[in-house]
């Protein structure tokens, strides 16, 4: 990235000079990196680089709706997807759309025979993501992807959380339009990328206007230096994976084992069908513990986070694990670890310790 930063300081929309041609053909590199990792086989007609996976689902929902629907139309999502998507399709409830939320199981999962009852004729998109950020359940994108061809629905999926993680081919896999986000796979942030299969991008509305950019589908100067940097990220995550995510699945073992031993009343969150979920996700929660009053607890040595979010004075247990039907209580009591790349076993038996030793405080406090 340093040299788009500095000597290379180009435009690369400003092909008129050799500096805006270096930036131009460092992006078109960072395209064909950021498309091999999708198994995108366009990269100059189907990579369109946005500002991250929230403006990419954004583009890809508002885009699609507000273009074929002329008429408004209908979406169909599941209650669990990001905010990104929650509140896009929120959004375009408000516009007149109409929208379907579907349920899940209690492991997380989605099922197709709800997404193919939920098509009907006016139904212009349905968008399911590929891993959740909060439980890690692997949808099952490709049975989705086969209904939504079979009725001619155009197929969305926020794969921010699953690329690289478990197998995941556009050119196998019947999508249309796929986002993703730099900083998730170990790139700077404040960058990402929408896949927009070829022949689909006509049928949208850019969601910025103004210089061209992106096909027209997203006005704005390119920021070159996190593009190059989001390629970089994207070719070593394509070369590392399989290794990496054995790695990840033992690290995770090693944790739930250790914590399990050392403290009872734990229960998992989401899938134990492994091969069903993000190899890097744990969803615990503990009896008799606040899930917030852990993580403060924790805050400065684990870096670990709830699905709560603090509304006004209210503490909101998770919708994610709500919409599975978890109860309240055990909501509240949620942890969250997401194991990565700069982890080590060393540091998992420390986080096993460090929590352990919280829970129980906890617990004879209680
Ligand atoms: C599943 C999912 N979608 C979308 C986003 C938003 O991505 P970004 O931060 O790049 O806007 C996130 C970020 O946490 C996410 O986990």
């Amino acid at each position: 990235m340093l040299p788009y930063l500095s000597g290379k300081f180009g435009n690369a929309g400003s092909r008129s000079h050799i500096w805006g041609r270096h930036a131009a053909q460092a992006v078109e590199r960072a395209r064909q990196q950021v498309a091999q990792l999708l198994g995108a086989g366009d990269p100059a007609r189907e990579i369109v680089f946005t500002s991250g996976a929230t403006e990419s689902n954004n583009l890809a929902i508002k885009g699609l709706a507000r273009r074929l629907g002329k008429v408004p139309g209908h979406i169909v999502t599941q209650k669990t997807e990001h905010k990104a998507v929650l509140d896009t399709c929120k959004r375009l409830e408000n516009e007149g759309h109409r929208v379907t939320y579907l349920d899940v199981d209690g492991q997380g999962f989605v099922s197709p025979a709800a997404v193919s009852e939920a098509m009907h004729d006016d139904t212009v998109l349905v968008s399911i993501m590929l891993a959740n950020n909060e439980v890690g359940s692997v949808q099952p994108v490709e049975e989705i992807g086969t209904l939504t061809r079979e009725r001619g629905v155009l197929f969305h999926c926020d794969a921010v959380q699953g690329v690289g993680r478990t197998a995941f081919d556009v050119s196998v896999l019947p999508v249309d339009l796929v986002s993703v986000s730099s900083h998730k796979l170990y790139g700077p942030m404040g960058v990402g990328a929408l896949f927009v299969r070829r022949g689909v991008g006509a049928r949208m509305l850019a969601e910025m206007d103004g210089g061209g950019q992106e096909r027209g589908l997203r006005s704005g100067t390119l920021n070159v230096p996190a593009i190059v940097g989001f390629g970089a990220a994207c070719e070593l995550l394509s070369s590392e994976a399989d290794a990496e995510n054995v790695r990840l699945g033992a690290l995770r073992e090693r944790l739930l084992g250790g914590l399990r031993e050392s403290v009872g009343g734990l229960h998992i969150n989401g899938t134990t069908d492994w091969s069903r979920r993000h190899p890097g996700n744990l969803n615990v929660s503990f009896d008799g513990v606040d899930g917030e009053a852990l993580l403060v607890a924790l805050s400065r040595s684990v870096g670990v986070s709830s699905g709560a979010a603090c509304s006004s004075a209210t503490m909101e247990p998770s919708y994610v694990l709500r919409a599975m039907g978890i109860d309240d209580d055990r909501a509240h009591g949620s942890v969250r670890f997401g194991i990565g790349r700069g982890n080590t076993p060393a540091e998992i038996d420390q986080a096993v310790r460090l929590v352990a030793a919280q829970v129980q405080r906890i617990r004879a406090l209680g």
